[in-house]
């Protein structure tokens, strides 16, 4: 049988929005790799449920509400009172609102609503990811973007708006705290099928997927959150140990094709 490479041997980990979707891949092979995992979530019953498959010696739930700073203070502090450090902050969770289409429809307290939690939570997840990091002089904190980050009216513009402002928000503070050996990126996914899909679009899985890698250039692949989550296992891991501020794309090359593709009507096959 083959066995395992743990890239995150003797590593404790924070995900946010870790009871469902990719926070919850993520923990299970953040897990998988040596690592000890706090789950983090305002959904107590499905975070439980993944500690329980990831077993309590190597996991603990944490409620936590990413847009109220008490809550993001006290599951870092969980993390280091429970396994006495903290190496790594994934800030993945977030939502999606419903689609106005007309911008004079949009409430302003809907707005600041999702910028509350996309936004302000992603940095209360790096301010208090950096109060414990900092005097240990390292650490790995990655969030969680868009492919929105690259190609525009995919998306609200408050949803938007909140994955941009991640990127800037990466890159500021990977400068900031380089200087204590302090990675900081993100990651721009393009569409994977989970709950946040499921429930605000509707559309059946199959049709979903298809869509996505028909977008992508890359063909014979479907992403899936797992593959994401390696992502995020590299971004984090000693592997990505000189790469900081940066945003990883994971989209099959959809955003870097021009809609004037040369090559889309020409076959190599003879
Ligand atoms: N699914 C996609 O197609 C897609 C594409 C690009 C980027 N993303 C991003 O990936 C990340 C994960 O998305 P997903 O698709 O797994 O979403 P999801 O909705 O399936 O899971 C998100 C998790 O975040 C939690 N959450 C929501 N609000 C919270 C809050 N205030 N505090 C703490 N937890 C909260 C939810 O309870 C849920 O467990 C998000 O940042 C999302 O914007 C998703």
């Amino acid at each position: 049988m083959a066995t395992v490479t743990k890239r995150l041997e003797g590593k404790v980990a924070l995900i946010t929005g870790a009871a469902v979707g990719l926070g919850e891949c993520t923990a299970k092979l953040f897990a998988k790799h040596g690592a000890k995992v706090i789950v983090a979530d305002i959904q107590d019953q499905l975070g439980q449920d993944v500690c329980e498959v990831i077993g309590s010696s190597n996991s603990k739930f944490v409620h936590c509400d990413v847009s109220k700073e008490a809550d993001v203070k006290n599951a870092v502090n969980v993390a280091v009172a429970t396994y006495g450090k903290l190496d790594i902050v994934f800030n993945n969770a977030a939502i999606l609102d419903p689609y106005k289409l007309n911008v004079v429809d949009i409430e302003k307290s809907d707005f600041e609503r999702l910028l509350s939690i996309n936004l302000t939570g992603v940095f209360l997840g790096m301010k208090h990811a950096a109060r414990v990091m900092v005097p240990r002089q390292s650490g790995s904190i990655i969030s969680t973007c868009s492919v929105a980050t690259q190609l525009s009216g995919m998306s609200s513009h408050a949803y938007t708006a909140s994955k941009y402002a991640v990127v800037g928000l990466t890159k500021n503070m990977a400068v900031e705290l380089g200087q204590f050996g302090i990675r900081v990126n993100c990651l721009s996914p393009s569409g994977m099928f989970t709950p946040m899909v499921k429930h605000s679009l509707n559309v059946t899985q199959e049709d979903f997927e298809k869509t996505v890698s028909s977008s992508g250039i890359l063909k014979g692949v479907t992403l899936k959150a797992d593959d994401v989550a390696d992502s995020a296992l590299f971004l984090v891991s000693d592997d990505a140990k000189y790469i900081t501020g940066q945003n990883l794309i994971v989209d099959g090359g959809h955003t870097i094709a021009s809609p004037i593709n040369i090559f889309a009507t020409h076959s190599h096959k003879s």
